[in-house]
């Protein structure tokens, strides 16, 4: 079957590799799922995998078969398995246990080992080919209502985790109820949070660069949110008007404006950053300012990477919420389909150039 990989470390490598069909009995215990894949989503992960940046083979490879953000049909499925059957819709984690405690305890989201493994990203191939198998345990039922919105699961889990992580650090106030959040970058993570926090009762003002109007800022509103240009106004004269924000969601993938973001925060907050920049840019800091307000102001900083079966599950739930709080929104993310594998170079193409691609995915196959 056809795959779209890469050769880690080696730009522009994208090409289209061949695989065996995977089998049922390939995952022990009689716990397999086979699912017949329609759709796969890429992101700027995948664009910087194929730029040469990070990434890795499976043992055994010399190019890994990319593609983390997975929808399809359930095919088959091993004897044991019970949460899903041929015919469901599925998506599936990233990341792969190692050995460390939380890996043995369902959270390899936040692996206490350097290395972690994640498919389509590092050491195990991904869902951007025809068919794959896994363990029942990593595949996550979407249903069928919110199958429109197949190749954001993953991405929302990402969102769902960071969201819900902060609430979970924040219990050590012992009782915190966040009034003004912002949400920087207005890309599908910040969109997604966006809702995640909308429908927690929060006023969200989501900041990204493009002035209105924009596809972005249409959908943030159509959440409930503000949408802030940073051309227009700085983040300080912002937090002069609103207040200060009590959670800030940092996902522009600039980690200037990460760190930008440490002096607007108000007491007792939390500033969660989500970007993942593997770059190497360097910036001078007020720090003895920052440092003295995080210290009197009891602020937490948070990182936040990935997402287990649960976060999948909390964010299928958020999704379903909100298409009925705010109905056909979510959609308006899945701008940019690709037909077929065979489009591989026009899937990396539309990634870097088209400023107006907020979600590019690839149609894989029909039902
Ligand atoms: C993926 C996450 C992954 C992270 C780091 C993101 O693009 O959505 O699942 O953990 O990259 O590799
Ligand atoms: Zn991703």
């Amino acid at each position: 079957m056809k795959a779209i990989a890469v050769k880690p470390r080696q730009p522009n490598s994208v090409h289209l590799a061949e695989l065996p069909k995977p089998r049922l009995e390939d995952v022990p215990n009689g716990r397999g799922v086979l699912v017949k894949v329609l759709k796969v989503g890429v992101d700027a992960t995948d664009r910087e995998i194929n730029e040469g940046l990070y990434g890795a083979p499976p043992p055994g490879y010399d190019f890994l078969v990319i593609g983390h953000e997975s929808f399809g049909i359930v095919e088959a499925v091993g004897p044991n398995v019970r949460h899903v059957k041929p015919g469901d819709y599925v998506s599936c984690t990233v990341r792969r246990p190692g050995g460390s405690i939380y890996d043995r305890i369902g959270r390899s989201d936040i692996t206490s080992e350097e290395t972690y493994y994640e498919r389509g990203i590092n050491l195990l191939h991904g869902f951007m080919t025809e068919y794959f198998v896994d363990d029942a345990e990593f595949i996550v039922h979407m249903p069928t209502a919110i199958k429109h919105l197949n190749v954001l699961a993953e991405p929302m889990s990402v969102a769902a985790k960071a969201v819900q992580q902060a609430y979970e650090a924040q219990r050590r106030l012992q009782v915190w109820e966040p009034k003004v959040a912002y949400v920087t970058g207005a890309g599908q993570i910040g969109l997604l949070t966006t809702l995640c926090l909308r429908l927690r009762g929060v006023e969200v003002y989501t900041i990204a660069r493009a002035p209105k109007p924009n596809l972005k800022a249409e959908i943030a509103e159509q959440f409930g949110a503000t949408y802030i240009s940073s051309k227009e106004i700085s983040l300080t004269d912002l937090a002069k008007k609103t207040g200060k924000p009590d959670l800030i969601i940092e996902a522009t993938g600039s980690s200037e404006t990460a760190f930008e973001c440490m002096s607007v925060l108000n007491l007792n907050g939390a500033l969660v950053w989500t970007s993942i920049t593997g770059g190497d840019h360097k910036t001078t800091l007020p720090t003895d300012k920052i440092n003295l307000e995080w210290v009197l102001g009891n602020k937490l900083l948070l990182g936040s990477v990935n997402a287990n079966f649960r976060h999948f599950n909390l964010g299928i739930a958020d999704m379903a919420q909100g298409e009925i709080v705010y109905p056909g929104v979510l959609q308006k993310i899945l701008t940019t389909p690709v037909n077929g594998l065979d489009q591989y170079a026009e899937v990396i193409r539309l990634l870097t150039e088209d400023k107006q691609a907020l979600k590019v995915f690839v149609n894989v196959a029909n039902e």
